[in-house]
């Protein structure tokens, strides 16, 4: 039989556990079951008006042509515009982003994919924070890279660790430390002390500080996001090595409801954002006209409508609420943190071993009046295999009615998990 012959590459790519959920539920979908699919990580609400009008106007202009390399200019500036208005209209102190400071890639995804491109020789390690977004690991890896995963707990309000523990990780491959705040899966938004920290330690120790702030303005607590933008360690000298080192990425995806539009950002110093560009130029060549276009248009809008930003955060606030209050009554013995931003629930089931078979469980196997609900296992967002064995992830992506009944229904799978796999072990006593 002919076996196809590939690149080493190619093998460190396994398919991701989240996609291989989606496929069975979708499968569900189509044979016209109800499935609440709370293991997408993709807004459901409609995109923000002005993203058409964009795409439109741009469509009836009849020309869709190639774009600069390191993204339409009109994009760029409106992004800095954006970015520096973001700072300003919650008065804090930041520093101040210009068209050159910004690339514009495929989406956060492929804004990443091109950094480690840029920065990473292969062998280098990255450092990240767990949980994580899982496919960090594959960006990585397709740039010879090799992530490493420093712990948090939940019943700590997954707190960054000591520097101690921190610079325990840090070896002489070390190249970035990675971040992501607000987080997904954990929703927990890094402290401006924190952030000052790893600053700090990233300056020390002469590694890239990467920040992936896709979930800015996904805020559904009442505390407002810190950037690494923010941060001044009062001393000229410290400040320039770290904006030398700093790295922020940013996405259309969540703040607009654009995931499918696939438009990002890369802001850095001006080299830094140049040499990245170059691996779009040699990879994708650019990034789609039309879509930029839209974009650009949606960027344009929040700043003199902020309130859209308002409307589609207490949209998730009344999900969590009715989510938080449903798995408080129904889910008595789960432990939950409280996210404060992004869209995601981790629920800690302390009762099971091993949730990735209850979650397939759940979905394959129960139901309630014809209705069931996706889950993602949470030990995808680990690296630690004893990690996250007995968490899962939700995402807020119906409506509070439906969150809750969502949870009613996992509840009841619960008990009847409970029961099939008592009875599975009274049947393996008998037999032995
Ligand atoms: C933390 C985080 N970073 C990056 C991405 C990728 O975003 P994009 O759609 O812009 O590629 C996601 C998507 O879910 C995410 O959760």
């Amino acid at each position: 039989m002919f076996e196809p012959k590939f690149a080493e590459r190619s093998k460190l790519l396994k398919p991701s556990s989240i996609r291989q959920m989606m496929a069975i539920a979708k499968e569900l979908l189509a044979q016209g079951k109800t499935v609440y699919e709370l293991n997408i990580g993709q807004p459901d609400i409609p995109c923000i008006p002005e993203f058409v009008d964009g795409i439109m106007r741009k469509a009836e202009s009849r020309q869709i042509n190639y774009t600069p390399y390191n993204g339409e200019t009109y994009l760029r500036e409106t992004y800095a515009r954006y970015l520096n208005s973001y700072f300003d209209r919650r008065g804090v102190d930041h520093l101040v982003i210009d068209t050159e400071n910004i690339l514009v890639c495929a989406g956060a995804s492929h804004c990443l994919s091109n950094i480690f491109l840029t920065i990473c020789n292969p062998g280098d390690e990255v450092l990240t924070i767990e949980p994580f977004f899982s496919p960090y690991q594959g960006f990585l890896a397709i740039a010879g890279g090799v992530l490493k995963a420093i712990p948090t707990e939940a019943e700590n309000d997954f707190a960054l660790p000591s520097n101690e523990v921190i610079e325990s990780y840090i070896t002489e491959k070390t190249k970035a430390i990675l971040i992501n705040t607000p987080n997904n899966p954990s929703g927990r938004i890094m402290s401006y002390e924190e952030l000052e920290r790893l600053a700090r330690l990233c300056v020390e120790h002469d590694i890239y500080l990467i920040s992936d702030e896709v979930y800015r303005e996904m805020i559904i607590g009442d505390e407002e996001a810190v950037s690494v933008l923010q941060i001044d360690l009062h001393d000229d000298e410290l400040n320039e090595k770290l904006i030398n080192r700093m790295i922020v990425v940013d996405s259309a995806s969540k703040t607009f409801s654009l995931c499918g539009v696939r438009i990002g950002f890369v802001i850095s110093l001006q080299p830094i954002v140049n040499t990245i560009a170059l691996v779009n130029a040699h990879t994708v060549a650019c990034i789609s006209d039309i879509m930029q276009y839209g974009v650009a248009s949606c960027y344009d809008a929040v700043m003199w409508r902020p309130e859209y930003i308002e409307e589609f955060r207490g949209i998730y606030r009344e999900r969590l609420e009715a989510t938080m209050e449903a798995i408080h009554r129904y889910l008595p013995k789960c432990i939950v943190s409280r996210p404060k931003g992004a869209f995601y629930v981790m629920i800690k089931f302390p009762e099971l071993e091993d949730v990735n078979e209850f979650c397939h469980y759940t979905l394959e196997h129960f139901n309630m009046g014809g209705e069931t609900v996706a889950l993602t296992p949470a030990k995808n967002f680990y690296l630690d295999p004893k990690l996250g064995k007995n968490e899962v992830r939700i995402a807020l992506v119906v409506s509070p009615e439906k969150m809750k009944r969502s949870i009613q229904i996992v509840s009841q799978s619960l008990k009847s998990y409970k029961r099939y796999k008592a009875n599975i072990d009274s049947h393996m006593r008998q037999l032995l």
